[in-house]
C-alpha cells in the first residue's frame, strides 16, 4: 500500500490508476478507524477495482470547544488496518497540504445541512463539505464510499454533488455496530465501561422505534416520545447525560414529518459524559 503525503502525488496517483478506464473508490476518514471505516474500504475493493484512502483530523469541521485536540489518533494502526483491507493508497496530508496560509475560501453546505446537526453544530457542515469537495478534486476516483452512521453528512454530500455537478458517484454503506447493538464510532474510545453500557440506550431507542413503526405506529411525535423515554433512562438512572435530538423526519430533506406514510428516518444526538454520539435507524427507505 502505497503511502501518499502531498497533493501533488495524490493527483497523480489516482489519475494513473484510472488509466484504461479503471474504477477508483475513495474512502475518505480522519484516522482511529474501526471496523466501520474498514467496511467502507471493502465495499469499495468490491465495487471498484482500485481504493485510495485518506487520513486527515479536519479542523474546520470542529467548532472551539469541541474535540479536535483530543481527537484520538492512532496513525499506526490505522496504515495496517487499510492495508489489511485492501486500500492501494492512503493520502496522510499536513494541514498544510489542505489548508495552506492565506485559504479562506469555504464552501456553504445545501439546505439539507441546516437542521439536527446543524442546529447544534452550525458550523459543522461547512467544514466537511469544504474538505470532502477538496479531497474529490485532489482524489479525482469515479466513486466515494460513505456510512450510513452520518446520516446527515450523507445527505449533505450527496446534496452537494448533485448541487455543483461533481462527477463522482457516492455510495451509501451501512452502519456496523458492535455485538450488544452500539454503533461503532472514533469517539466510542473517550467512553469507559459504565459509559459505554449507557451509550446503548442509543441502538434501544432507535430499535424501539422500528418496532412501534413496524406496528403501525403512525405518528412520528409518539415515537419520538418513546425515544426520549428510553434515552432518559431508568431509576438506575442507565440513560443518557442529555438529548440534542430523538427526531423522526423525512429521509430526503431531514425535515419535520405529521404522518408516518412516507420515508423517514429516526436520528438520535445525545451526551454521555462529555461524549457526543449520533447513531440513526432507516423506518421506511425510499
Ligand atoms: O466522516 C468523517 O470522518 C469526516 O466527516 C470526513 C467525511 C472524513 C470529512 O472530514
Amino acid at each position: 500500500m502505497q503511502i501518499i503525503h502531498t497533493t501533488k502525488q495524490a493527483r497523480e496517483f489516482v489519475w494513473n490508476l484510472r488509466r484504461n478506464d479503471s474504477t477508483v473508490g475513495l474512502v475518505p476518514t480522519m484516522g482511529a478507524l474501526h471496523d466501520g471505516h474498514l467496511s467502507l474500504v471493502q465495499a469499495s475493493g468490491r465495487r471498484c477495482d482500485h481504493t485510495v484512502a485518506t487520513i486527515f483530523v479536519n479542523p474546520t469541521q470542529f467548532a472551539p470547544g469541541e474535540d479536535l485536540q483530543k481527537y484520538p489518533r492512532t496513525l499506526d494502526a490505522d496504515i495496517a488496518g487499510l492495508r489489511s483491507a485492501g486500500a492501494d493508497a492512503v493520502f496522510i496530508p499536513d494541514q498544510d497540504q489542505i489548508y495552506p496560509p492565506g485559504c479562506s475560501t469555504f464552501v456553504k453546505p445545501p439546505d439539507v445541512a441546516e437542521t439536527l446537526e446543524g442546529e447544534f453544530r452550525p458550523t459543522h457542515f461547512q467544514g466537511v463539505c469544504t474538505i470532502v469537495l477538496k479531497l474529490f478534486h485532489l482524489l479525482p476516483t469515479t466513486h466515494a464510499f460513505f456510512g450510513e452512521k452520518d446520516f446527515q453528512q450523507l445527505c449533505v454530500i450527496q446534496a452537494m454533488v448533485r448541487d455543483l455537478d461533481v462527477d463522482i458517484e457516492i455510495v451509501p454503506c451501512p452502519i456496523v455496530r458492535d455485538p450488544d447493538g452500539l454503533a461503532m464510532s472514533s469517539r466510542n474510545r473517550y467512553l469507559n465501561d459504565r459509559q459505554r453500557q449507557r451509550a446503548l440506550c442509543l441502538s434501544a431507542a432507535l430499535r424501539q422505534a422500528e418496532q412501534a413503526y413496524l406496528g403501525g405506529e403512525q405518528n412520528p411525535k409518539t415515537i419520538e416520545n418513546q425515544m426520549r423515554s428510553i434515552l432518559s433512562g431508568d431509576d438506575q438512572n442507565n440513560g443518557v447525560d442529555s438529548i440534542d435530538y430523538a427526531a423522526v423526519v423525512d429521509s430526503k430533506t431531514l425535515q419535520p414529518i405529521s404522518d408516518l406514510d412516507q420515508p423517514a428516518v429516526a436520528l438520535i444526538a445525545a451526551r454521555v459524559g462529555s461524549t457526543r454520539l449520533i447513531d440513526n435507524r432507516v423506518l421506511c427507505a425510499r
